[in-house]
């Protein structure tokens, strides 16, 4: 029979893998906590039209990336691309944002029809931000603070670098957005396919074409940050001169100007030079407009998503993937007989916080006793049917040459505890040697 492979593009995490990506999960806890944003978790699945109203119907993700069907009521559906125009919806239905402010973070599976490689997937996994009813550059710079704390909990803050950019108001980018046409109309037969499809549906797109050809026009193309409006520049002034004060390293690109519609005044990304051609791993900004635009109260939004598989990359690069904790004790049952007492023993130990494996399945001693050696355990504890009779097991050291001993079961959560703490400190004194 054929077997059935998993879908290109949404990978499977499997043990010995995982283990880097519960460090990094662990990390977006803290550095969240610390900074007192809340967590949300949005459902996978949204209607289509929550995606395409605020991403923008001509944007590459609404274009040709969304996972979208008619569910069996015909109403048409899709996984969710990302994940700040759920939070948008959820505010606004649950009141979040009713004359209060909020700071939210969230960590999830994002799904995109994209062409799959290294550090780009159908499946991807994404930490972000959203913090919502803030007008000023003070929040804009509070969560550039955050992925910049996130890194150096990681230990990859060498790695990344950031830019960041101003995309004025609504009202400045529609005149920007008019120079830039009648500047590439009058350079159209440079253009190539793709950019002269963008160029009156979302010209600003064109400025992000990796293709080599088009970088000497786009490079002679009009700049976003000459046509702001004397509010904007004095917001994007304000948060230069706080990331300098606070020693943030950045670079201004004036032609950064980010994939999805909702974006209004900052926008800034993370980026790695470690990773190829995929190397935004933090990318984000304001979105004033968006609560109002999909029906809320007028509110003001900034946040960014992280990419977690180009996260774990980094941190792949820098240490080996930790260590899968191992179980502390085995538990042997030498016959059928002594299985009901060796669940019973098995559960004191868990009930006292020691990780015990109990042999499954049966079989010879010898076997279960190469069994609890490659489970990595300190101790197997080994009952047979006269430790049953007796009320005792028989508790046998794996990893030293103290050999075996008899322990009254009464006795032995309080002794197995003793030991282990005794082993703990002994290796702690050793690494901190
Ligand atoms: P985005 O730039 O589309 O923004 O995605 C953010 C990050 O997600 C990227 O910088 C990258 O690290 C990761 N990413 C995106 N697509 C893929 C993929 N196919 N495979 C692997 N990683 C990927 C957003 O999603 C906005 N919602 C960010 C935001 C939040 N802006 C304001 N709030």
């Amino acid at each position: 029979k054929q077997t059935i492979q998993s879908i290109r593009g949404m990978n499977d995490l499997l043990p010995g893998t995982v283990e880097q990506w519960q460090k990094l999960e662990s990390a977006v806890r803290r550095v969240t906590e610390l900074y007192g944003y809340q967590e949300i978790r949005v459902p996978l699945l949204e209607r289509t039209e929550l995606f395409k109203r605020s991403i923008g119907d001509t944007t590459d993700i609404v274009e040709k990336e969304m996972y979208t069907f008619l569910d069996n009521n015909g109403e048409s559906m899709t996984l969710r691309p990302e994940a700040t125009a759920s939070c948008v919806r959820a505010g606004i239905e649950h009141g979040l944002f009713f004359n209060t402010r909020i700071r939210l973070w969230y960590m999830g599976p994002m799904f995109r029809y994209e062409r799959p490689q290294k550090g780009r997937y159908r499946q991807f996994h994404q930490f972000g931000i959203e913090a919502f009813g803030w007008p000023g550059p003070d929040i804009d710079v509070e969560i550039i603070l955050v992925a910049k704390m996130l890194w150096e909990q990681l230990g990859i803050s060498d790695y990344a670098r950031l830019e960041i950019n101003t995309l004025g108001t609504p009202e400045s980018r529609l005149e920007y957005r008019k120079e830039l046409v009648q500047y590439f109309e009058t350079h159209k037969t440079s253009l190539d396919a793709d950019s002269q499809r963008r160029l009156y549906t979302n010209p600003l797109r064109i400025l992000d074409s990796k293709n080599p050809k088009m970088q000497e026009l786009i490079g002679s193309a009009p700049v976003i940050t000459d046509y702001l409006s004397s509010e904007s520049r004095s917001h994007f002034d304000r948060l230069c001169n706080t990331l300098e004060a606070l020693g943030i390293n950045f670079a201004i690109n004036p032609r950064l100007v980010r994939g999805l519609d909702y974006y209004s005044g900052t926008v800034f990304e993370w980026l790695t030079d470690l990773l190829g051609a995929q190397n935004a791993i933090c990318a984000g900004g304001r979105y004033d407009g968006l609560v109002e635009f999909l029906g809320g109260q007028a509110v003001y939004g900034a946040g960014f998503a992280s990419g977690i598989e180009r996260l774990v990359e980094l941190l792949n690069l820098q240490s080996d993937t930790p260590q899968a904790t191992s179980t502390e004790v085995y538990v042997a049952v030498v016959e059928p007989e002594a299985e009901h007492t060796a669940f019973k023993v098995s559960e004191l130990l868990r009930n006292a916080g020691i990780r015990a494996t109990m042999n499954c399945g049966g079989g010879k001693l010898a076997r279960q006793m190469k069994n609890s050696d490659q489970s990595n355990a300190e101790f197997a504890i080994i009952i047979g049917e006269s430790e049953v009779a007796s009320n005792t097991v028989t508790l046998k050291y794996l990893r030293t040459n103290e050999g075996q001993q008899t322990v009254n079961i009464d006795n032995l959560v309080q002794l197995v505890k003793q030991e282990l703490d005794k082993r703990n400190s002994k290796s702690e004194q050793t690494r901190n040697k």
